[in-house]
């Protein structure tokens, strides 16, 4: 083996060799003409990237920053907030905005399920915010987005969208009418950890403006105060902020529409490999994420991780929280193509194999998708 590792986690993802140069630059003042520049820059294609014009706050830290950056501005205490849990980051969701003394609603749906929009519906009058994620890492679900806000908007709420690992699906932010959509770099942004994005509509900054400020780091006024001068209140992540400026620019050059298109060639191609394997999505078909797929693997999850990364450099991740054990997450995002979703089945094939699983024949994953990329 080459000792190379293919990371096909469903975060943090792989990173080109020419973003990882980018990061290779001296650094210098962050309140400055140079430090201005890239924010401006980030900021743009960040807002092409998502369809939206709304403001982009840089806040140094992974992603759950970002989340409890949103919760601690848009939440005053007791103030009703709807958090749609259907996964494991959903409930994580709940928890930042419990941490700011919020009173939660929880709108549950089952793990693997997309949020039930009718109980959303009859339990968000008087609701703030409806918040939820977008794209369930732990299950490999997409949310319906767009319904979620018509309904947040309905009963007077705002809406949020934790879009943290959602990068690759169609998403757009200002057409679908959400409020705030936090990102982090490691995931479809193709970029090292270090850095979290909240995007806000005018009206998620005019709330923010007026909610009782709790935390010093996150408080949103002073990074609205910063980001009229491009800058922001503490020292940036200015390293991985160059090296996503060069990932934006790829993605960028690749088009938005290509670049999702790409995800869900991969994604089909994928799922097709897992047909063929006997095998199923943990999360309903007809909700399928095209950056993550969580496949079911009873008992077995562990072993075959284990057997995909030992004999095959191929790393992927086990399930999360009670799916620990039974289910295998493949993230198929940020510069993930053909080679890597050929590459990747193989090795899943040929780890069954190995742990006794499965009564398919070796290749017909491969087969399966190699079929798909040949579709005219
Ligand atoms: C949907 C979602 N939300 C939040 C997080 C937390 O992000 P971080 O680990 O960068 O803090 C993750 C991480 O996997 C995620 O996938």
């Amino acid at each position: 083996m080459k000792g190379e590792e293919l990371v096909m986690l469903p975060g943090p993802v792989g990173v080109s060799h020419e973003t990882l140069l980018a990061m290779a630059t001296s650094m210098f003042s962050h309140r400055g003409p140079k430090f201005a520049k890239l924010y401006s820059d980030v900021r743009e294609k960040l807002r092409s990237l998502l369809n939206t014009n709304g403001e982009v706050y840089f806040i140094t830290s992974s992603g759950t920053g970002g989340v409890e950056f949103s919760a601690s501005n848009l939440a005053g205490p007791g103030e009703k907030v709807v958090v749609c849990t259907n996964g494991f980051f959903a409930e994580r969701l709940r928890d930042s905005f419990l941490a700011v003394g919020a009173d939660v609603t929880e709108v549950q749906s089952r793990w693997g399920e997309p949020v039930d929009l009718s109980e959303l519906e009859k339990r968000a009058e008087g609701a703030a915010i409806v918040a939820a994620v977008f794209n369930e890492t732990s299950t490999g679900v997409v949310n319906q987005a767009k319904k979620i806000a018509d309904i947040a908007h309905s009963k007077g709420a705002l809406c949020l969208m934790d879009n943290i690992s959602g990068v690759g699906n169609e998403y757009y932010m200002d057409p679908w009418n959400i409020d705030v959509t936090v990102l982090a770099t490691q995931k479809g942004l193709a970029t090292p950890p270090g850095s979290s994005f909240v995007v806000m509509s005018p009206e998620a900054r005019e709330k923010a403006r007026k909610t009782k400020k709790r935390s010093y780091y996150f408080n949103f006024d002073l990074y609205e105060k910063q980001a009229a001068d491009l800058a922001t209140p503490a020292t940036p992540a200015i390293s991985i902020l160059y090296a996503l400026n060069h990932s934006l620019d790829q993605i960028l050059s690749e088009g938005v529409e290509k670049f999702t298109a790409r995800h869900h060639q991969n994604a089909e191609a994928f799922r097709l490999a897992l047909g063929a394997l006997g095998l199923n999505l943990f999360a309903n078909k007809n909700y399928a994420s095209d950056t993550i797929s969580a496949i079911k693997m009873p008992g077995n999850a562990r072993k075959v991780v284990e057997t995909m990364s030992k004999r095959f450099e191929v790393v992927v991740s086990t399930g999360l929280g009670q799916f620990r054990e039974d289910v295998i997450r493949v993230g198929h995002m940020g510069r993930v193509d053909m080679k890597d979703i050929v590459t990747t089945v193989g090795a899943l094939e040929m780890s069954m194999k190995l742990n006794s699983i499965g009564s398919f024949k070796l290749g017909d994953g491969v087969s399966a998708a190699m079929s798909k990329y040949l579709e005219q």
